[in-house]
This record gives structure tokens, C-alpha cells and sequence, in this order.
């Protein structure tokens, strides 16, 4: 059997971008509790995510770190396999909204949404995909994406041109890692975190209207599918799989 069609092993260590809070911190803590190693980052670290690491010192690894920076990204990842052993799971999540026409978008904004949601996890991706090629080792790797890549939303226009970049990623990085490695993407639909804190009562209002389900998406549904791609046996290869309650169908 060549090495591509053996299964690829459940990840137990995983390194999550922007664990701090929101969506981030529920993954980390369902890995935690399912028994997984979590490195974890973001630009601070908050004090829920500080009570994880000392709750557990042998499991977790924390430090503040800007994911645009490649040089503190790589000491992280450093000092991570020191901690905990090699990173063999990867969720890109950490992002940063918008909440601005397209028209009045200042090119400095337009430049930290991609640098931040596109080009800093395709290189966070790389440091973590070299790394395990080069230690002859085998991973899966989850990027966070959003319903906005395959829907239109005002005021969403560089950042969902970003999440449909890391759609169009998974894809290519998937069949490039010819099957020694998996690469998938979540797309969740709207869930109230302080990146959607900017939508207005009548635009979550309409969204939940919109949505079959009757609700918007809430993080504890975003994380079984996530920690599903991490962990479980699958042939689940290169897709991007929406946590949405139907609201875009
Ligand atoms: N909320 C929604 O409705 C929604 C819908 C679909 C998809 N998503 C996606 O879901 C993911 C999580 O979003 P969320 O709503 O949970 O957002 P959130 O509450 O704003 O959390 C974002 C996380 O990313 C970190 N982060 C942002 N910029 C960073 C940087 N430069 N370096 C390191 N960390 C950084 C933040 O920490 P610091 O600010 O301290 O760095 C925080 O930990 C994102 O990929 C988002 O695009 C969200």
C-alpha cells in the first residue's frame, strides 16, 4: 500500500490561531477535553484561556503572538514541540472581520484583512506542513473560513474575498499533500462573537429569519465538525464543509 492511501492518524497536538476567545477558545477547549495537546495564540492572551493552560501545564502551551509576525509564529511553534511534542494538527482561526463598504475600505484596512486572514495562514500552513514532511510526519490541517466566501454579505468585501482565498487553498493544498495530509475548511454560518458584535439586531434578525434551523450558528455546533477533521477516521479530503442551519441554501 503506498503511503497516501494509508490513513492519515488523528491529530494530538494542535496548534489553534487565535484561541483566546470566540470560536477559537470553544475549539481549544473541546480538544482539551477530548485529550488533545493544544498550542495556542493570539495577539493576547485572555484570562480564560490563561486558566486552560495552568489548569493543565503539560497539555497546553500559550503565548501571545501576532500571526502576521513569521518570526514570532515559528519561536511559538518552536516552543510548542518543546513543550508538548510535534504539531500534528493545524487550525487556522484566527481572523479579523469588517464592517465596511468596499468603497470606503482604506487601503491599510484592505492590507491587514489579507495580510491576517489570507497570507498569515498560508504561511502559518507552511512553516507547520514543512516541518511535518520534514520529520517524515503526517497531519491534518483545519482552516476556519465563513459562509461570506460563497455568499454575498455588504460591508464583507475583502474579508470574504480572503475566506474564499483559504476555500480555493484547502482544495490545492489537498491534492498537492497527495493524501499525506488532510485539508479541509468549516465555513460557519453567522455566530455571535466580538468579530460579529458589529451586525445590527436587524441584520442578525434577518440572517435567523433566512436560516431553516430558526437560530443563528453557535460555536458548540461549529466544533464537533472541526474536532471531527482533526480526529476521525474519514476520506474527508479538500473540502469545505458549512455549519450554517441551511441559511444559504
Ligand atoms: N463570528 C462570526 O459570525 C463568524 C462567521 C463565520 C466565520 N467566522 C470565522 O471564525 C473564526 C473565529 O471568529 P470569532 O468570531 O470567534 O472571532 P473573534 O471572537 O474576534 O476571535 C478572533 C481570534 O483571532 C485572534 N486574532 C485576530 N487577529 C490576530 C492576529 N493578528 N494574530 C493572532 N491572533 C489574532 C483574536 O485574538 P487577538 O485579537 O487578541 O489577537 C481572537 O483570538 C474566524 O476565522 C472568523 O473569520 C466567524
Amino acid at each position: 500500500m503506498s503511503e497516501s492511501a494509508v490513513p492519515v492518524p488523528p491529530s494530538t497536538v494542535v496548534l489553534v490561531s487565535g484561541g483566546s476567545r470566540g470560536l477559537g477558545l470553544a475549539i481549544v477547549t473541546d480538544l482539551l477535553d477530548a485529550g488533545v495537546k493544544v498550542a495556542a495564540f493570539a495577539r493576547t492572551v485572555t484570562p480564560d484561556l490563561a486558566k486552560l493552560a495552568e489548569a493543565r501545564p503539560d497539555r497546553v502551551h500559550v503565548d501571545p503572538v501576532d500571526v502576521t509576525d513569521r518570526a514570532a509564529t515559528q519561536a511559538f511553534l518552536r516552543a510548542a514541540e518543546e513543550r508538548l511534542g510535534p504539531v500534528d494538527g493545524v487550525v487556522n482561526n484566527a481572523a479579523v472581520g469588517q464592517d465596511s463598504l468596499h468603497v470606503h475600505t482604506a487601503d491599510a484596512d484592505i492590507a491587514r484583512i489579507v495580510e491576517t486572514n489570507l497570507t498569515a495562514p498560508l504561511q502559518l500552513t507552511r512553516l507547520t506542513v514543512r516541518r511535518m514532511l520534514a520529520q517524515g510526519r503526517r497531519g491534518r490541517i483545519v482552516n476556519v473560513t465563513s459562509i461570506c466566501a460563497q455568499r454575498g454579505f455588504p460591508g464583507l468585501v475583502a474579508y470574504s474575498a480572503t475566506k474564499g482565498g483559504m476555500d480555493a487553498a484547502t482544495r490545492s493544498l489537498a491534492r498537492e499533500l497527495g493524501g499525506r495530509m488532510l485539508v479541509n475548511a468549516v465555513a460557519p454560518g453567522f455566530f455571535a462573537s466580538e468579530m460579529s458584535a458589529v451586525l445590527g439586531p436587524s441584520q442578525l434578525d434577518q440572517i435567523v429569519r433566512r436560516t431553516p434551523t430558526g437560530h443563528l450558528t453557535e460555536p458548540h455546533e461549529v466544533v464537533p465538525v472541526v474536532r471531527m477533521l482533526l480526529r476521525d477516521q474519514t476520506n474527508i479530503n479538500g473540502q469545505v464543509i458549512v455549519v450554517d442551519g441551511a441559511a444559504s441554501i
